[in-house]
């Protein structure tokens, strides 16, 4: 693996009139890294993932700093020069994708015209659907279903194939697993971790349960009032957390660690 970064942020803050709403003062993520950020509601997560995914532009967010994707520069970049990576190169996994998937359309026919509309020959497409649904767990019978026709956990297992088949090498996923039950939940992360090692995308994961996504993260950010209170290795974070709120969070994580936990 190459050692550039695939994410390099810089001093990163977002504003809506005078008030800060979100700020990272230092980020950077490796191919095959899987960085996560928790904090309660509010705290500026979604915020952070729409401005390093370079989604505030055009609103009344004011963003400040740098964000490089791939050695791209994010913040202030014109849509035009954002098009070379979206979708493609840099991804959003949301938290319920039935809501967000056409509703009229079965889930081959979307995976299709994604690619088709990155450019992918029809022959090279069937390829990269079938790959990606072997990866990420899905049956191929399911794509000839609607978005509603399958259950939370398998529609978030084809978001997941929907940015691998279009070979994204950040992907950004905010609480992927928060709608899903607490046995799936883990299956899913699972499936970012294993991902993550073996296509060696940059993952970022908003998580809720900082003790359960801190078991497939390497690095753990926890934000508070849009300021990063604590950062540092999943594993330290789990075992020694230094600001009080990270215990807090800690003790009302609803997933206590186990003793498998990375
Ligand atoms: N368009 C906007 N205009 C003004 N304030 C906004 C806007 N979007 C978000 N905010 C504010 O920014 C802050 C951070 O919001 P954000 O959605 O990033 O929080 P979050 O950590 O993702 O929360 P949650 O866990 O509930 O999803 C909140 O106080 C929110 O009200
Ligand atoms: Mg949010």
């Amino acid at each position: 693996m190459s050692g550039d970064p695939v994410l390099d942020v810089t001093e990163l803050s977002v504003a809506y009139g005078d008030r800060t709403v979100s700020t990272i003062p230092a980020l950077t993520v490796a191919p095959g890294e899987v960085v996560a950020i928790v904090g309660e509601s509010g705290s500026g997560k979604s915020t952070a993932l729409m401005a390093i995914l370079g989604l505030l532009g055009g609103t009344a967010a004011r963003v400040e700093g740098s964000v490089r994707v791939l050695g791209t520069e994010v913040v202030g970049a014109s849509e035009k020069a954002l098009r070379p990576l979206r979708g493609s190169r840099m991804a959003l996994v949301m938290q319920s994708p039935q809501a967000s998937l056409n509703p009229t359309m079965r889930l081959g026919r979307l995976l299709r015209r994604a690619l088709k509309r990155h450019g992918v020959p029809a022959a090279e497409a069937e390829a990269r659907i079938a790959d990606a649904t072997r990866a990420v767990g899905l049956d191929e019978a399911l794509l000839q279903r609607f978005p509603h026709q399958v259950s939370g956990g398998q529609a978030q297992r084809f978001a997941i194939a929907l940015a691998v088949c279009l070979g994204a090498e950040l992907i950004a996923a905010d609480e992927p697993t928060s709608a899903l039950d607490a046995t799936v939940q883990l299956d899913v992360l699972a499936l970012v971790r294993r991902l993550a090692e073996e296509r060696g995308a940059a993952w970022l994961v908003v998580a809720h349960d900082l003790a359960l996504v801190s078991m497939i993260a390497d690095h753990v950010l926890v934000m508070r009032d849009g300021e990063v209170v604590e950062s540092g290795p999943a594993r330290t974070v789990l075992a020694d957390p230094r600001h009080e709120y990270t215990r807090a969070l800690l003790a009302a994580s609803p997933t206590l660690p186990t003793g498998g936990a990375r």
